[in-house]
């Protein structure tokens, strides 16, 4: 088993549009995730979130759940259109009456709340007016995050404004493949640009309704070059620039790196002051590395506006694989945190390692035990990667694991299972894997020293 200090943080993570269903209730309005699902052939399986995991009535089961691994913090985030229907303005009573609950029920468990307010679920009416292409959406995001912490900064313990801003651009923004669904290639840039703002003033709003514990939620992998050719090592460095270094050196060191500033909308010299303001920890997900290479001739990227994709990007051989089809490399988790105090130095406060975890779609057997060992490989990988880079002396204190439920995995649907606990769609019971086991033992263990 890992080693890991006795007051090392341990937590489970999950998203609001993943777990929660209940889209049309108690004046929630929509968001893009509702939207995108709508959308014929967007989802793998045809399913969408208005259901998911009806964590929405089924919270305190989840608490009870949580308590029972033993967690120290439960990373969830806020649905937007529950607290403001249209995105700005009139505030839903009953919305941040349903996160009050939810923290009172983990406080009274000895859990501590880890709130993210934005996992994806931009309200509808912003999307129309263009969503995270406007500068007018970073500054909604600010309003949203003063009525939420006004509301619960004297309980939640730790705070991330936006999950995986990268991922948003690219997914969402670039490609198309996830909520709200644009296809504008490179154009992309100013969404990161704006939520990348959005973090910046939300970190700012929060600090002053007396928010404790202010970080992020980024996204990381390390990227490898397919060959160390220097067009191959040119792209993979591109490609490094545009996932990693974009998002990060804003808000560690307030500067966008060489080349970028020039390609986002308008001035961004204040802006950058505000991305860097500074932070209590520095939180990232990990998944797996990336493995890059010059571009392929007439690759292109965009349907909106296309352009010549500036790298290819390639399979990863020789590693298991997770049912996902991601690689297993627990070293590039490793990497990850090394690269991060190679580059940022005494700028980078302590990591938190706000997701990790692995899609293995194991099930209940005859005698209704899931016996998802794979997972259990995995988490004791990465969590050792953890241990040896504490051994480094780089300042990890905590891991969430993505994630506690089966849930509803975006473009997937229901078909990637990430949970230490098993989620039947359609009883709603839910039962705990052999993963869940072994973290609960983990956490014991490492708790008695
Ligand atoms: C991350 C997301 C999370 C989940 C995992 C598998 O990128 O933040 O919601 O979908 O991937």
């Amino acid at each position: 088993m890992p080693q890991l200090p006795q007051d090392f943080l341990f937590g489970v993570a999950t998203a609001a549009y993943q777990i929660e269903g209940a889209v049309t209730e108690d004046g929630r309005g929509r968001s893009v995730w509702d939207d995108f699902c709508d959308r014929p052939g967007a989802i793998v399986d045809g399913s969408t979130g208005a259901s998911a995991c009806d964590s929405y009535h089924l919270y305190k089961e989840d608490v009870d759940l949580m308590a029972g691994l033993g967690i120290d913090a439960y990373r969830f985030s806020i649905s937007w259109p529950r607290i403001q229907p249209d995105g700005f303005g009139a505030v839903n009573q009953a919305g941040l009456d349903y996160y009050d609950r939810l923290v009172d029920a983990l406080l009274a468990r000895g859990i501590r709340p880890a709130a993210t307010l934005f996992h994806w679920d931009l309200p509808s009416p912003l999307e129309a007016e263009g969503g995270w292409l406007q500068r007018e959406t970073a500054e909604a995001f600010a309003d949203y995050a003063r009525i939420v912490a006004e509301r619960l900064a004297d309980r939640v313990a730790m705070w991330t404004p936006v999950n995986e801003p990268n991922i948003v651009t690219s997914l969402g923004y670039s490609t198309g493949m996830h909520a709200p669904g644009r296809t504008l290639g490179l154009y992309a840039l100013p969404a990161a640009h704006h939520l990348l703002l959005g973090h910046g003033l939300a970190v700012g709003a929060l600090r002053a309704a007396g928010a404790k514990s202010v970080g992020c939620a980024q996204n990381h992998t390390v990227v490898w070059p397919t060959s160390q050719e220097e067009s191959d090592v040119a792209a993979a460095d591109l490609f490094d620039t545009i996932f990693n270094r974009m998002y990060a050196e804003p808000i560690l060191h307030g500067t966008y790196p060489d080349g970028i500033a020039q390609m986002m909308p308008g001035p961004v010299e204040h802006d950058v002051k505000i991305i860097g303001a500074p932070l209590d920890f520095y939180g990232f997900n990990y998944y797996n590395p990336t493995l890059v290479g010059s571009p392929h001739a007439g690759e292109r990227i965009g349907a909106e506006i296309a352009v010549d994709l500036p790298f290819s990007r390639h399979e990863i051989q020789g590693y298991p694989m997770t049912d996902f089809g991601w690689p297993v490399v627990p070293e590039g988790l490793l990497a990850v945190m090394r690269q991060l105090r190679e580059r940022y130095g005494d700028r980078l406060p302590p990591l938190f390692v706000t997701e990790n975890g692995c899609a293995y779609n194991t099930g209940p057997d005859d005698k209704g035990v899931v016996m998802d060992t794979e997972r259990v490989t995995f988490y004791d990988g990465h969590l050792a990667a953890v241990s040896q880079a504490i051994a480094e002396g780089i300042d990890v204190r905590g891991y969430f694991a993505w994630s506690l439920m089966d849930n509803f995995e975006w473009a997937e649907g229901f078909t990637k299972r990430f949970g230490l606990v098993y989620t039947d769609f359609e009883t709603q019971q839910r039962i705990p894997k052999l993963s869940y086991d072994w973290y609960a033992d983990l956490i014991r263990r490492t708790k008695a020293g």
